[in-house]
């Protein structure tokens, strides 16, 4: 994610080529004393051992062997394993596009717990197994758009969030949903740090109607392997038509509410990223253009741009979602 202090000496919006960009994000990280935290993780993960449950491992490569697959509706190439699991943003693990996987070698899924809990009639506090154990798996591919102006299409393999949320039967005051991921700075080492940017615990939301859409997913997994620490294991959301940001990983806790959540990004630049964070040509964020992506993989010399679509190529599906509402003010 790109967040930065404003200065006074900024260059104007229309000035920021995708160089800059990177460039100024380097500075802010540099201000923000971030940079250089990657290099100390790699030795402090390196302590955390590995103790993985068998019992749920079985169970999931058991699905993962029989999930059905839903025909691609997206037309578009896709992006290879290696750059989806070696380009990552999750600041748990630190800030650069590399830490996750480098910061993420030992990485310790069990134990894990998810409650659901809130505005519903039957709170769950489930294990993996037990999280598990009801849903069938599918595999679906999906365009993935980071508010960054990167993308990649991804064979995600999950299961309907709404299908997790029905177990535990909301009620009608249930009119969002939140999510937490888990704060635990053994097992994610930028957690250690004081001078961290990031309130922990990363969090995030949705609308009800969204979280409950067909095509919100929790995923456990990806090109048909079982979910990678760098993204997200062992349990993420994905809402393909939402910026990356939405798509919170390693999640902890569901609480369903009936007020909005804040939501981490929202609370650190609220004129950058906003609660709804639907992918949208139309609306620029205030340092960059949206109207193009650089699909992954690219270099510097071969960007490889394409045209944004609203709701990131899911329009058909979702706009019914968000009639009447201003997009460009509920950005
Ligand atoms: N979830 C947590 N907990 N922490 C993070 O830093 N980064 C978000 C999202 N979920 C993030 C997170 C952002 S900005 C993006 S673009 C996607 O994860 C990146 O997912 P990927 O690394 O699997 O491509």
């Amino acid at each position: 994610m790109l967040i930065r202090i404003p200065r006074s000496s900024d260059p104007k919006p229309s000035e920021i080529t995708s160089e800059s960009q990177y460039l100024s994000r380097r500075d802010w990280l540099r201000n923000t004393g971030m940079l250089g935290v990657g290099l100390a993780l790699g030795s402090a993960s390196g302590s955390l051992l590995a103790a993985p449950s068998a019992d749920w491992r079985t169970q999931l490569s058991d699905k993962l062997a029989s999930r059905s697959k839903i025909p691609d509706t997206t037309g578009d190439t896709l992006t290879p394993f290696e750059d989806a699991t070696r380009y990552n943003n999750f600041y748990e693990f630190g800030t650069d596009k590399s830490d996750p996987v480098e910061n993420s070698r030992n990485f310790r899924v069990d134990p894990w717990t998810v409650s659901i809990e809130g505005a519903l009639n039957r709170p769950l506090k489930l294990n993996l197994e037990d999280l598990l154990k009801p849903h069938a798996l599918e595999e679906r591919i999906y365009r993935f758009r980071c508010v960054e102006a990167w993308s990649m299409v991804v064979p995600w393999v999950g299961f309907p969030l709404a299908d997790l949320l029905k177990r535990a039967d909301p009620t009608s005051s249930a009119k969002f949903v939140r999510f937490e991921t888990l704060v635990d700075p053994e097992r994610f080492p930028a957690q250690k740090f004081a001078r961290s940017t990031i309130p922990w615990p990363y969090e995030e939301g949705l609308r009800i109607d969204e979280a409950m859409h067909p095509l919100t997913l929790m995923v456990v997994g990806l090109y048909g392997k079982e979910l990678l620490p760098q993204n997200g294991a062992p349990l993420r959301l994905m809402v393909p038509w939402k910026y990356g940001f939405k798509s919170i990983k390693s999640i902890v806790r569901i609480e369903l509410t009936d007020t909005q959540p804040d939501t981490t990004w929202q609370r650190l630049a609220s004129s950058e990223y906003g609660f709804y964070a639907n992918v949208n040509p139309d609306v620029d964020h205030p340092r960059w253009s949206q109207k193009r992506e650089r699909r992954l993989p690219n270099s510097l010399w071969d960007p490889n741009w394409i045209p944004t679509r609203r709701f990131n190529g899911y329009e058909d599906q979702v706009a019914s979602l968000y009639s009447g509402l201003n997009l460009k003010t509920n950005y």
